[in-house]
């Protein structure tokens, strides 16, 4: 056996390189709700993260031994690992989870799937070959996401020594809807799964959910102990990191953008079907059409950064979302009014200003794991903000009391919910927005970390 004691397994990994014009590599930190929140391990934790390959400049780091203490990523080959995370990860269980599928037409389950499923089987091979070797007698393995959902599973067979956990930063489907896959398949997703000995989830709603289907196609969970652990913003990181001259000077920016006097409703979304970008533009031109008082006075900030761009519906809905702000521009848009601001270019310190001097944060999602940005908001707002959330965000469940809640499908119901947010007493919007700070840091990164790793390691006995 290996060294480790404590592996982290993830598809992303906390940084991703690029090769600049000169050959030289450029690191980037990774995006997304797993990476923020795996992010506080640190190096110091003495853990090793276990992460795949993701572009050119990645596999270069690989073959040049470029890397960071603690990180080892995997050099799947291209074509194996585009069939496992483009075809089946996003394109499958994405959509599943999600529950995404336009039924009429999809999902369509033929021999072209059959073969990406293969290839999904030897990516997660390939990580439970590399955890094994890595992993040092009796360790304990936190394996993330979708993206592996067989790898305890194969681990348990390759080391019956091993504390295997995964855990699981999406929704989970309803039977009804899981049933969709093919027998054969659903079958090897949950009997994946449960080759751990313990997995966790964001809410209570998608460990139900899972556990249902497990009863449904397995017989149950057996063995397998479930647990609930939200993933709360870490407050200190972000409370530092939003008051960095780089995010000032994109406030002053943005405030010039916006126009002086005006109100913003703020959304930052990956590129993602599932964020609702497009129903979310809908509901501000409703609100322009009803409430024409709002006109000049509001301008709506959305940032949506490219995501899963090699995925035609990915790059399709990104075009729409462009589309439509730019209809809304012309049909509404004044000399000196812009009444969608729209930026696709990815911009960490760009989306800190504008939680900061957002007055209203929309967060609609058709259904979200959790949802972080409707917990980062809160926690950096200068002036307070009012909070328009979905019901199907997982983070709703412990946020909902203070924010507006809409049905994300519901047009004109998110228009009257905009409006609500942005006619709040100041005194109301920043009552909220404390108390929301507070449900939203209640369980920072690293103690989510941590109460996985030991209720994993069976210290608390659950
Ligand atoms: C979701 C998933 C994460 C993933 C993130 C970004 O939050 O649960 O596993 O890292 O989306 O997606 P990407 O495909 O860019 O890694």
């Amino acid at each position: 056996s290996g060294a480790a004691q404590v592996l982290v397994a993830s598809n992303r990994g906390p940084v991703s390189y690029q090769v600049r014009d000169d050959g030289s590599l450029h690191a980037k930190r990774g995006g997304g709700g797993l990476v923020s929140g795996l992010s506080a391990i640190g190096p110091d934790a003495g853990a090793l993260w276990v992460c795949s390959a993701l572009g050119d400049g990645d596999r270069e780091a690989v073959r040049r031994g470029v890397g960071e203490d603690g990180v080892r990523m995997l050099d799947i080959p291209a074509e194996i690992h585009s069939d496992a995370y483009n075809g089946i990860a996003n394109s499958v269980l994405w959509f599943v989870h999600h529950m995404l599928y336009q039924t009429p037409l999809e999902p369509v389950f033929d021999a072209e799937f059959r073969r990406r499923w293969a290839s999904y089987e030897t990516y997660n091979r390939a990580f439970a070959e590399a955890l094994a070797a890595e992993a040092a007698e009796g360790a304990a393995v936190l394996v993330q996401d979708y993206h592996l959902v067989l790898v305890p599973g194969m681990l348990r067979e390759l080391r019956p020594d091993l504390r295997i956990g995964h855990f699981s930063h999406t929704p989970w489907a309803p039977p009804e809807y899981f049933r969709m896959l093919p027998d054969d398949i659903a079958e090897a997703v949950l009997r994946g799964m449960l080759g751990a000995d313990r997995l966790g989830f964001l809410t209570r709603r998608w460990a139900d959910a899972f556990t249902a289907c497990c009863e449904a196609f397995v017989g149950g969970t057996g063995d397998t102990r479930i647990g609930v652990h939200g993933l709360g913003a870490d407050a200190d990181f972000l409370r530092r990191r939003a008051h960095e001259a780089d995010v000032e000077e994109r406030m002053t920016a943005l405030r010039a953008e916006i126009g002086e006097g005006r109100r913003a409703i703020v959304r930052v979304d990956r590129t993602e079907l599932s964020k609702n970008i497009v129903r979310g533009l809908l509901a501000y031109r409703q609100l322009l059409a009803d409430r024409p008082e709002w006109r000049e006075r509001v301008v709506h900030v959305a940032f949506a950064y490219p995501s899963r761009q090699d995925l035609a519906v990915y790059r399709d809905y990104t075009a729409e979302v462009q589309r439509l702000a730019a209809q809304i521009n012309d049909e509404y848009g004044t000399a000196d009014w812009t009444p969608v601001v729209l930026h696709v270019k990815d911009d960490f310190a760009r989306s800190l200003a504008a939680y900061r001097l957002a007055d209203v944060a929309l967060v609609n999602p058709i259904r979200d794991g959790m949802n972080l940005v409707a917990k980062e908001v809160p926690v950096i707002s200068d002036e307070g903000c009012a909070l328009v959330l979905s019901r199907e965000a997982g983070a709703h469940e412990e946020l909902g009391e203070d924010a507006v809640t809409v049905n994300p499908y519901d047009i004109v119901g998110t228009a009257d919910a905009l409006h609500r947010a942005l006619t709040l007493s100041p005194a109301e919007r920043a009552d909220r927005t404390k108390r929301l700070a507070a449900a939203a840091t209640a369980l920072p990164p690293a103690q989510w970390f941590l109460d996985q790793l030991t209720a994993l390691t069976g210290q608390d006995g659950g």
